[in-house]
């Protein structure tokens, strides 16, 4: 059983199934770089009402879209069932009964059409999503900021995953959706402290978390505390903040963190790029000031279109290749690990 894997010289499509959060999304990548079908089902709309993911509702919801969702990535692809040759899939990190639902859907489509199944790290599919719209060069750094990850990782060759610095405490997603709340601002809250960050003209001042001098880790709690402090105090003084100066001056903080860490850190191990990856990359000033900082410093800055930032199947189509073109297959019994490493699902 699956173990016949055609790596012949046609192309390889690789079915890959993402439902490690709030999305239910099926992709039909074609030799890791090209998307031939990519249905993403978001369920924002049902988790806003609580301002937040909730685990079990996400699940339940997973269930409900998944055999339609890949219904119409197949029929979207053109690609018959029988032309595949694999089922990739997200093993971690995630939310434990999210990530179930698309394993269990997984396995099965491996099962019932012989093909192998790939075991896919979501970070790297962060990252890899990249390798569907650019040419990576290695070694690369990538910037990763997402809803649950902040971290600094050198991939000096594919699939190859060193982390250098992570977060402490909140990944800066979080810590978006933490002030975005305390703000008043719909979940996800990224998208509009953004906005608002754009159009403010002033900018109420924070801290920045440096952490010791040589650091590559990040902390964004204390900065979401120092948010709801000012906040707190300026309402107890009956003279509340505007909502666009606080957003401001959030993401200053934020964008001048992350970007002074890792310009330090490619200049440090001599990366050839500067790969962005994650929610947060859809985030305007980053990418704003990252462009400006990587342009001063001749460094190429490589990011996904926005569509390719927030959580899909297409980035994990691209990462499975990476374990295809190796022949490193999971077998059947494969199980969804929630706080996977990053650096263990590197290939061998
Ligand atoms: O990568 P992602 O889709 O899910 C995880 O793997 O965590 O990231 C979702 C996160 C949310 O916290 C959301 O608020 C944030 O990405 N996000 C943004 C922006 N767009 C999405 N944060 C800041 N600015 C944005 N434009
Ligand atoms: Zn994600």
């Amino acid at each position: 059983m699956n173990n016949r894997p055609d790596r012949s010289n046609r192309s390889c499509y690789i079915l890959a199934v993402e439902t490690s959060c709030d999305e239910t999304s099926v992709a039909v990548i074609e030799n890791g770089t090209i998307i031939v079908s990519n249905v993403v089902s978001s369920q924002i709309e049902t988790h806003k009402q609580f301002g937040g993911v909730v685990p079990e509702v996400a699940s339940r919801q997973h269930v409900e879209s998944i055999t339609l969702i890949i219904e119409q990535a197949l029929k979207e692809s053109g690609i018959a069932p029988a032309e595949l040759s694999a089922i990739a899939v997200t093993q971690g990190p995630g939310l434990v009964g999210a990530l179930l639902v698309g394993m269990v859907a997984a396995k099965a489509l491996a099962c019932a059409l012989n093909l192998p199944l790939i075991a896919v790290h979501h970070i790297a599919g962060h990252i890899y999503a990249n390798a569907l719209v650019h040419e990576l060069a290695y070694p690369f750094m990538s910037l990763v900021v997402s809803g649950g990850h902040t971290e600094l990782v050198l991939v000096d060759a594919p699939g190859r995953f060193r982390v250098i610095g992570s977060t402490r405490d909140d990944a800066v997603g979080e810590a978006y959706d933490k002030v975005a709340r305390a703000l008043g601002l719909p979940y996800p809250g990224g998208p509009h402290v953004d906005r608002l960050a754009r159009e403010a003209d002033a900018a109420v001042p924070l801290p920045r978390a440096w952490l010791e001098p040589d650091s590559y880790d990040f902390s964004f709690s204390g900065l979401k505390s120092a948010v709801l402090a000012a906040l707190n105090q300026a309402r107890m003084k009956g003279e509340p903040l505007a909502a666009d100066h606080v957003a401001r001056g959030f993401q200053e903080s934020v964008i001048d963190v992350l970007t002074e860490k890792a310009l330090r850190a490619v200049a440090a191990c001599g990366a050839k790029q500067l790969v962005l990856a994650g929610g947060v990359a859809a985030n305007a000033g980053l990418r704003h000031r990252l462009a400006e900082r990587c342009q001063a410093a001749g460094v190429p800055l490589l990011a996904p279109p926005l569509g390719l930032c927030t959580d899909n199947a297409a980035m994990i189509g691209a990462a499975a290749f990476l374990k295809w073109e190796r022949g490193q297959f999971a077998s059947l019994d494969l199980k969804a690990e929630p706080l996977l490493s990053l650096e263990d699902w590197s290939v061998q």
